[in-house]
This record gives C-alpha cells, sequence and structure tokens, in this order.
C-alpha cells in the first residue's frame, strides 16, 4: 500500500502537499474547500506585524499590492486579532488539518505578544516571513541578518509551537542562514518567498506591479539549495515554495530533500483540482518506483547521499563550450 503521510514541523500530514500562505488560506471556507481537494496542511494568510500592532501606516505602504484589499478590508481595525484566532480555530475544527499561522514582520515589537495568542488560539506551527528591503549602503550584511536572528531566538523563547522560517533567496550564504536559525531553536525553513516585484511601464513611464505569479522554471531556485541545505543543516525541516506546480515539482523537490512542498501559484492557475492530481501523481510514481512510503525517498538526491558536480555549478562555461 502506497503511503503518503509525512512530517513536517512535527506535525503529521496526509499528504506533504500543503497550501502556502495567500488568499487561499485566508478564509474558513477556502480551507475547508482545500481540505476537500486533499490538502495536506495550510499555511494562513499572513498577518503583518503592522496590523497587530493596529498601525494605519501600512495603508500607503501596501496600497498597490495586488491583493491589498485583503488586507485593508478583512483585517485592520481592533478586531484583528479576534478574526485571525477564529479562522484559526474555526479552520481546525472545520477541516482537521494542521493550521500554520504566518506572520510577515520585519524587526522585533510588540507584535511577539500576540504570536503567543495564536498559539494559545490552536495553530500547530508559526511559519514567520521575515523580510525589509535593504535600500542604502549604511548597513552590513551581518548587521541584517542578525536582526533575523534576534526575531526567530525571540519568538521561539515566547511560544511553544514550531517556528518555520519563510526565507528569501536575497542572502549571501542561506547555509549560514539555516544553520543559524536552527541553532536558536527554528524547527523549519520555507525555501524560499516569491516576492512582489515592480515592473515598469516604459509608455507610461510608471510603476506597475510584475506578474504576479510564479513560473515553474522558478523551482530551480529551490531544488539546488533544498538539496544542498537538508545535507548541511539535517535537523532543520525544509519545505519548499516558489515553481510547484505539478506532481513531477513535488517529487523533485522531496527527492532533494523537502519534508513538504507548498502550492500557490497552481491551484490559481488551474484550480483546487490540481491537488488531487499532484497527491495522485505522487502515489503513481511511488508505486512505479516500488516506494511505498515518503521517507522512502525523500532527500534521496540531496548533496550527502548523491555528489553530482552538477549540483555545485553555477557558470555555463563547460556546459555550452565556446566550439559550440
Ligand atoms: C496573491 C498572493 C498573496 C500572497 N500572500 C502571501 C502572504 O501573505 N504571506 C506569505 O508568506 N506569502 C504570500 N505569498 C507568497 C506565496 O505564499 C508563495 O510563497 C509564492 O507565491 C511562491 O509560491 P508559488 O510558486 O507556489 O506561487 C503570496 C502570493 C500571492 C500570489
Amino acid at each position: 500500500m502506497t503511503d503518503l503521510s509525512a512530517e513536517y514541523l512535527g506535525l503529521k500530514l496526509r499528504t506533504p502537499v500543503i497550501a502556502s500562505s495567500s488568499p487561499l488560506t485566508a478564509t474558513p471556507d477556502k480551507i475547508a474547500e482545500l481540505a476537500d481537494h486533499g490538502i495536506g496542511g495550510v499555511v494562513l494568510k499572513s498577518i503583518f506585524e503592522e496590523q497587530i500592532a493596529g498601525e494605519t501606516a501600512m495603508l500607503s505602504r501596501y496600497h498597490d499590492h495586488p491583493d491589498a484589499d485583503d488586507y485593508l478590508h478583512a483585517y485592520i481595525g481592533s478586531d484583528y486579532m479576534r478574526g485571525f484566532i477564529e479562522l484559526i480555530s474555526e479552520s481546525k475544527k472545520r477541516t482537521g488539518l494542521p493550521i500554520i499561522a504566518s506572520i510577515n514582520c520585519a524587526e522585533k515589537g510588540k507584535w511577539i505578544e500576540y504570536a503567543r495568542k495564536i498559539a494559545d488560539a490552536g495553530a500547530d506551527a508559526l511559519e514567520l516571513n521575515i523580510f525589509f528591503l535593504p535600500s542604502g549602503a549604511g548597513q552590513t550584511s551581518s548587521e541584517i541578518e542578525a536582526r533575523y536572528f534576534d526575531i526567530v531566538g525571540t519568538v521561539v523563547k515566547s511560544i511553544g509551537i514550531p517556528v518555520s522560517v519563510k526565507l528569501s533567496m536575497r542572502f549571501t550564504n542561506i547555509i549560514h542562514i539555516a544553520q543559524e536559525i536552527y541553532n536558536r531553536g527554528a524547527k523549519g525553513a520555507v525555501l524560499y518567498n516569491r516576492f512582489f516585484e515592480p515592473d515598469i511601464d516604459i509608455e507610461n513611464m510608471e510603476y506597475v506591479p510584475a506578474d504576479g505569479l510564479s513560473a515553474r522554471s522558478e523551482l530551480y531556485k529551490s531544488l539546488r539549495y533544498i538539496a544542498i541545505a537538508s545535507a548541511a543543516v539535517p535537523g532543520l525541516d525544509l519545505s519548499a515554495s516558489t515553481g510547484v506546480h505539478t506532481g513531477e515539482d513535488a517529487i523533485k523537490a522531496i527527492l532533494a530533500g523537502a519534508r513538504s512542498v507548498q502550492l500557490c501559484s497552481t491551484i490559481m492557475i488551474h484550480g483546487m483540482k490540481v491537488i488531487g492530481e499532484i497527491n495522485g501523481f505522487i502515489e503513481n510514481w511511488m508505486q512505479r518506483n516500488s516506494f511505498s512510503r515518503i521517507d522512502d525517498f525523500r532527500g534521496l538526491m540531496n548533496r550527502k547521499v548523491r555528489v553530482d558536480p552538477l549540483l555545485d555549478r553555477v557558470q555555463y562555461m563547460k556546459m555550452f563550450p565556446p566550439e559550440m
């Protein structure tokens, strides 16, 4: 018998396929729909530290964000935390799925007290999406990284549920980051967050939102470092995000060492039915390859198990020699 169940952040998932933080995980109805389609767990739509603090500065900051309406209409106001806590408890009650809450933050602050309330409300884990945009030459990489580590250490000490960190691609040495957050008690990391990016409309000479959804080819960005990080920091549970669109993509990420894969764009493009298709593909592939459990193939292609020069090659020189 083929068993798709997986363990991520110490949580039992019926399948390693989970829904990443997005408007798809912002209401109990949507989460129930995801559950009906076979999702293994959900990461709730993030709350922002500003929202928790009740500040309105974010109104201007996120004014042009494509899903700003979500934030502005649903969450702002004094009821905000209560609404979020209800989302956790109702989603849990209705689906029984592992529920991972998510907070977007850039610095330590009063919001950390609320992380405890989130845990008390029944969230099974907390995903921290930490990022702020350096825009001057004044701060060094190590100062910025120290800020991340400080947030992670403080949150881990403040709450009793597992903490994972959704990382950006913009670190000099992601393995150092993985090791340091692990040292401070993080149970997992998500590789990677995909940012909202600005584009330029050259006719009107205006900034406009770039394409909000990922392409399959973006998985390559995560794949290499899941293979390297899962070998280098084996105690840290890795989840693949960005570019997981199909069952084949999910299997690649798990072979590289991911304990779960997160879906967002593919559900927005193809609808909820893609979840069942991905689960079905994984099951079929496992049968064809005589794997009965996810752990039988997880990490089989990480950098410790499979030493392959392709994993370490970044320049094209050898692949496309000059005589071509
Ligand atoms: C409309 C939209 C809203 C999102 N909101 C959040 C969010 O609140 N918090 C977060 O951590 N990631 C957020 N994300 C990022 C996704 O969770 C995911 O990491 C990203 O889309 C890459 O995965 P994908 O290739 O499966 O789309 C959002 C993505 C989209 C498209």
